[in-house]
């Protein structure tokens, strides 16, 4: 006779047995999706773009094979592209306890040390908490708390166009100023070592994520190459960069600690966090908990915000009519003289839709990982599957977006200039599910007072050439070169808009 226990065993086994044996037989019953034919071992290694837009070469190897989800494989790394919202949303978001993990870069996440944070963590317990730690304490509500280092941050920056030679370097400068006074609330001269750290980090973090850079991320036993072997300049550049990485992580966090010791801390995402700490618990590892989250916060809100804001003054620059129509909504609201604030956010809709859509910034997401084998639309999709989103696709689709490569804002707003409901908002570009961006709230408020201080004080012209007339307008982007859709260096006139802003922002425009 079988007692309680053993029944609760047997039927458990028994389940166990069925999940078992139907994921072995989908595997054998079910196609992987539709993609190119696959090589000997090697897979599609020579079909999976790697230069130019490849966003785009993927949306045409969709269209070849008539379908939103394809397959790739690359000596053994399985990849699965998705081109629609709804197959993004069917699996990043509604089988998101699925979908939210993330591959590991040998490269990033061993070599240079940057595996512990939560933009690169698979889904455990560490990335759990540090995502708490984030949204906690860049809830909805407490970002309203940086608003004022939003706007002073903004006038600097706009003091900065109005004499900029490198418009790129300035708005890395006062991006990075601003995410530091966020992050660790360290304001100033006092700053300077950290943003000079942070930026240098930021950028060997790019150029480590950048897809295919480094052979060790493909065949993983180069990691144990030792450094003086020919050609294993990786490895002292891994060696560097952790470096770098240790310096960016420990330094401002400890100014931030000793700050708080002292009283003298000004409220950031980080003692904002370390005043959330539950003392009933281990204080040293919530502690390092928070360390990571916030220097995750101090990398994600950095180029991200520096590309989004170039590519606007690009499309500013591309789009003299839409310019002057932001420019007179702007008017309407503010008093000659007036800076805008966040209070009017509401009676500039227009203004709302100048970025994100036209050109997204990260146009393929960050990649995710499946952690087990699933069925979708009748296709196999394999456990560790790298899964990616085409985001550029969902935001030029023609069906929720008429003309897509127009760039048009009013395709947002309704008859009365009212944001219309029924566009569908650019939420595709902060990415799905589990995993969207913690950061969007506090981007969002950024990218909205750069934007409108922007256009409020300066119109964005063409250069003189050297015959005395307007230089072509002309927008190019880099060649999807790095996991960001970027523009190229390009340089504009910031032609003050009134001669009192001077008296607003301090300064004199001549
Ligand atoms: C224009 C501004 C921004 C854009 C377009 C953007 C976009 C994204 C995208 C696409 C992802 C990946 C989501 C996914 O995997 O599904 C992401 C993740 C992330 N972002 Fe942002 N982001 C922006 C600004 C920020 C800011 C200001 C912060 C600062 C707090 C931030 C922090 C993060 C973090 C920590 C993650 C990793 C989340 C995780 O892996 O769980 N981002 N962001």
């Amino acid at each position: 006779m079988l007692n309680f226990d053993s029944h609760a065993l047997a039927l458990l086994f028994l389940t166990l047995v069925l999940v078992l044996w139907r994921r072995w037989k989908d595997s054998r019953q079910y196609p992987l999706p539709p993609g190119p034919k696959k090589l000997p071992i090697l897979g599609n290694l020579f079909d999976i773009p790697r230069k130019g837009f490849i966003w785009l070469d993927y949306i045409e190897m969709c269209r070849k094979y008539d379908s939103d989800i394809i397959h790739l494989s690359a000596l053994g790394n399985s990849i699965i592209i998705l081109d629609s919202v709804k197959a993004a949303s069917d699996l990043l978001e509604k089988r998101s306890s699925l979908y939210s993990s993330r591959p590991k870069s040998v490269m990033l996440n061993e070599l240079v040390g940057w595996g512990a944070i939560a933009i690169t963590r698979p889904n455990d317990d560490i990335w759990k908490s540090q995502r708490r730690i984030l949204t906690n304490a860049i809830s909805p509500t407490d970002v309203k708390r940086f608003h004022p280092k939003q706007i002073a941050t903004t006038h600097e920056l706009l003091r900065a166009l109005a004499h900029s030679d490198d418009i790129i370097r300035d708005l890395n400068m006062w991006t990075t100023v601003l995410i530091t006074d966020i992050t660790y609330g360290i304001q100033g001269e006092e700053a300077q070592p950290f943003i000079k750290t942070a930026i240098e980090a930021v950028e060997t973090i790019t150029i480590a994520t950048t897809p295919g850079a480094f052979a060790v991320d493909q065949i993983s036993i180069l990691k144990y190459v030792p450094e003086w072997f020919p050609g294993a300049g990786f490895k002292r550049k891994a060696r560097e960069w952790n470096l770098l990485r240790t310096k960016m992580t420990e330094d401002p966090f400890r100014v931030t600690k000793e700050r708080m010791a002292a009283g003298t801390a000004t409220p950031s995402l980080a003692s904002i966090a370390l005043e959330k700490m539950d003392l009933t618990k281990d204080i040293a590892q919530q502690e390092e908990l928070i360390k990571a989250a916030s220097v995750t916060a101090h990398i994600g809100g950095t180029d991200t915000i520096v590309v989004t804001i170039a590519s606007f003054i690009l499309a500013m620059l591309m789009n003299p009519d839409i310019q002057t129509r932001a420019q007179l909504e702007l008017d309407r609201v503010l008093a000659p003289g007036d800076l805008p604030t966040f209070s009017l956010e509401p009676d500039l809709p227009y203004i709302q839709q100048l970025f994100g859509r036209h050109q997204p910034v990260v146009p393929l997401c960050f990649p995710h990982l499946v952690t087990e084998d699933d069925v979708y639309s009748g296709y196999l999709i394999p456990k560790n599957s790298i899964i990616m989103p085409n985001v550029w696709s969902i935001l030029h689709n023609e069906e929720d977006y008429p003309d897509p490569y127009e760039f048009n804002p009013s395709r947002f707003l309704d008859a009365n200039g009212r944001i219309d409901p029924s566009v569908k908002d650019i939420g595709p570009a902060f990415g799905f599910g589990r995993r969207t961006c913690p950061g969007k709230e506090l981007a969002m408020a950024s990218l909205w007072i750069r934007i409108a201080s922007i256009l409020t004080c300066y119109k964005i012209e063409p250069e003189i050439d050297e015959h005395g007339n307007l230089a072509e307008r002309k927008a190019e982007w880099y060649p999807g070169l790095t996991m960001f859709n970027h523009p190229l260096p390009f340089k504009c006139r910031f032609i003050p808009r009134s001669k009192d802003i001077e008296a607003s922002l301090d300064m004199k425009f001549t």
